[in-house]
């Protein structure tokens, strides 16, 4: 065991915890930031998934304490307490029954959990709720990061919120319209001319010359702790149990570990007596974690491509954590082709009013390709969650030739009845 030094706890750090490397195994203790293992961080191999992200890992006997509680929510088990949590109200998604095609599906006990409803419409906030927290528990006012995406956004909507000033890196050639929400909510952008890599790195010279928190995904392992709340939260709302499946769509892998977290820390408080099974959702345009946990091997695959451009990753980030997680929770990965992706977003918007992102409908679409393993194995009342992690409005550009607005019919009664006669 390596200690970097002996733990002092301060004063309001609300649950005791240490951080444990993903791959090494060894245990870290320290009340300094902290992001990767500094040992297996430095052995990375080319075009294999990278190593040393670290595990927080809360002290067992406070984890037993929450046992007692009538009611728990996230906050019982964050490291750092959220302060004004109403400035930038992070949780309590709606838990959906698609009851339309619930029937389709022949399945009983089906739920959708609308993490779309966030306040920067994705899942991300969760992540930058913790983070945020973590900057002012640090006394830090000060948070960058790279990102393309739903992760800058959130950091930034965090940042608005609570008055934190966001740096966030992006390549030069980044979608202006995922960029948008970032500049609105006024955050600092600075365009690099270079790849995501090159934004991640720039990132990580920021806060070593600049100080501040890096809140890069999977680097920061408190991205991964504030992810799990999901999880804690469907325990409540499912009347202190958890489902037997959760179906999780899958880019880095770090909201899967972050979902498994959840579950693994009211395990561990003796609050549930199993972890769910957790179903990998990816595009087969976008498998490396799938093919990596069918071929027991980390290798990255070659670009990436799937529309779903939130989960369009060659090198996850989390990558190793997440073949874990889907061992640990016997789970299993299913692969969907980009078309079905939007034929589930599609079906959702239309059957069930839940308009999501491709990236999170993929995880639908793995829910409707599987279903005839799932009944079989499980039966037909099986309690099934499908996490919907982004809103559509994320992405308007991908019903460009896929759906038009119907043509204007003139101003009068004879017109409207010359549309609506059989
Ligand atoms: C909407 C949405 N769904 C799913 C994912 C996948 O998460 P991860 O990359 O942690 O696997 C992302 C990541 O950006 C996302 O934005």
């Amino acid at each position: 065991m390596l200690l970097w030094h002996v733990l002092i706890l301060k004063k309001d750090i609300k649950m005791r915890f240490n951080y444990e490397c993903n791959d090494c195994k060894n245990v870290f203790e320290t009340d300094e930031v902290v992001y990767q293992c500094p040992i297996c961080s430095k052995e990375q191999e080319a075009n294999t998934f990278p190593k040393g992200n670290l595990i927080v890992k809360l002290n067992k006997d406070d984890l037993a304490q929450l046992k007692q509680k009538d009611h728990v929510d996230m906050y019982d088990f964050f490291p750092f307490d959220v302060p004004d949590r109403d400035v930038y109200p992070v949780g309590n998604t709606p838990l959906a029954r698609p009851k339309r095609l619930a029937k389709e599906l022949g399945l009983t006990n089906l739920h959708c959990k609308l993490d779309s409803a966030l306040p920067s419409g994705s899942f991300k906030d969760r992540a930058s709720q913790l983070i945020a927290a973590q900057a002012i528990h640090y006394k830090m006012d000060k948070i960058a990061l790279a990102s393309t995406g739903n992760a800058g956004a959130a950091m930034s909507c965090a940042g608005a919120a609570y008055g934190l000033d966001i740096i966030l890196f992006v390549p030069e050639t980044a979608p202006v319209n995922k960029l948008m929400q970032s500049v609105l909510y006024d955050a600092t952008v600075v365009p690099v001319k270079g790849s995501y890599d090159d934004a991640f790195a720039l990132s990580i010279a920021y806060t070593s010359e600049f100080g501040g928190i890096n809140r890069n995904t999977a680097y920061n392992p408190m991205t991964i702790e504030g992810k799990k709340s999901v999880s804690i939260e469907l325990f409540e709302q499912m009347g202190r149990k958890v489902p037997d499946v959760v179906y999780v769509p899958v880019g880095d892998g770090c909201i899967f570990a972050g979902v498994y977290k959840g579950f693994y820390d009211l395990f561990e408080a003796g609050l549930i007596e199993k972890i769910p099974h957790l179903v990998c959702a990816q595009s087969t345009k976008s498998n490396a974690i799938s093919q990596a946990f069918k071929n027991n091997h980390f290798k990255a695959i070659a670009n990436a491509s799937t529309r779903a451009d939130s989960i369009s990753v060659s090198t996850p980030a989390n990558g190793r954590m997440a073949v874990n997680y889907i061992k640990a929770s016997d789970g299993w990965c299913v692969e969907v082709d980009d078309e079905d992706i939007i034929t589930a977003q599609l079906k959702l918007t239309a059957k069930a009013g839940i308009f999501v992102e491709p990236a999170a409908a993929c995880a639908w679409a793995a829910l409707k390709q599987d279903k005839d393993h799932l009944i079989k194995e499980f039966g037909s009342d099986v309690d099934v969650c499908v996490l919907l992690t982004g809103t559509g409005f994320k992405d308007m550009a991908v019903f460009e030739n896929r759906v038009s607005i119907p043509k204007a019919i003139e101003n009068s009664k004879a017109a409207v009845i010359a549309r609506f006669k059989k």
